[in-house]
């Protein structure tokens, strides 16, 4: 049995094939402490190996906030070198996401600011309640993102707007982060967000896992690197899907015109 944190600030709960997270500081806004941030990459880590795990989606306890950004409390105590450290751990533990095989999907309940949307960022969707506000308000406390915004949100939204939201600090409306193209849906006002997020990407949770991890693979190497190169790791993510019992089964499943049933093999 896989072993995910428990008792701590990240809620871990299994939905399915979907690994609901659930950002758990409710007094602060679930702001990102130390431990909630180790708790992250821990139970990513867990989930990239978990077979019982299709999907991993990231939410916020209650309905006014995602996340507010790093814990300014806790900031205020640390040290330059504590702080370095920090910035550090958000690399290594927010990467664990980044890198995730498994679809990682972003509900966003709430405000999503600095470290919160960086987190977001991490993600492969994001899904947004209607009442939600997300924005990296970094510079404006004479700081920079630090846990990958200047980096990932150019590649989402393209220069002009990132430098629109992070020089002016400038908050997004659910519609407007939609329209932006930083979320993929608003959930109806009224509705349960998580539920129709796992409606969202049932596609996901019933999809063929070896394909989904390769293409995303495929995607997020080759947007680092030059056409012709992404050209060919295409090619080496093909062979993987080429070779699974899944694709066998695809095949199967649509002679006998029936749906397929994919093992993750
Ligand atoms: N870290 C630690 N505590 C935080 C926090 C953070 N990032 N954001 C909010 N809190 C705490 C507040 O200090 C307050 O605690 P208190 O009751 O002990 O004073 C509590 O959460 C409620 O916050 P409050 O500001 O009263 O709620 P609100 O509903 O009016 O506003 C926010 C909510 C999230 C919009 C607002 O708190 C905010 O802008 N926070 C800062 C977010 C930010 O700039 N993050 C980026 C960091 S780089």
């Amino acid at each position: 049995m896989a072993e995910y944190p428990h008792g701590g600030p990240l809620r871990v709960e299994h939905r399915g094939t979907a690994l609901v997270l659930t950002l758990d500081r409710l007094e602060r806004h679930n702001a990102l402490s130390r431990q909630l941030i180790e708790e992250l990459g821990r139970a990513a880590r867990t989930a990239a190996t978990d077979p019982a795990v299709r999907a991993i989606v990231l939410t916020g306890a209650g309905e006014k906030a995602f996340c507010a950004g790093a814990d300014l409390k806790e900031r205020q105590s640390l040290s330059k070198d504590q702080v370095r450290e920090v910035v550090r751990l958000y690399r290594s533990e927010f990467g664990a996401l980044d890198r995730s095989p498994k679809p990682v999907v972003a509900a966003l309940n709430g405000v999503a600011l600095g470290g919160g949307l960086e987190l977001a960022l991490m993600a492969d969707l994001r899904v947004a309640a209607a009442h939600a506000q997300i924005g990296l308000p970094e510079t404006s406390l004479a700081i920079i993102p630090g846990a990958g915004g200047t980096q990932k949100l150019p590649r989402i939204v393209g220069e002009a707007r990132a430098k629109e939201m992070i020089l002016l600090g400038r908050r997004l409306s659910a519609d407007e982060a939609l329209s932006f193209g930083i979320v993929n849906r608003v959930t109806p006002a009224g509705a349960n967000l998580v539920d129709d997020t796992l409606a969202f990407i049932k596609p996901i949770l019933e999809g063929a896992p070896i394909a989904q991890a390769a293409a995303l693979e495929a995607i997020d190497a080759g947007l680092d690197v030059d056409l012709a190169t992404g050209m060919q790791l295409e090619i080496l993510a093909y062979e993987r899907v080429l070779v699974s019992e899944d694709r066998d089964e695809a095949l199967r499943a649509f002679g006998e015109k029936r749906p397929p049933n994919y093992q993750g093999k």
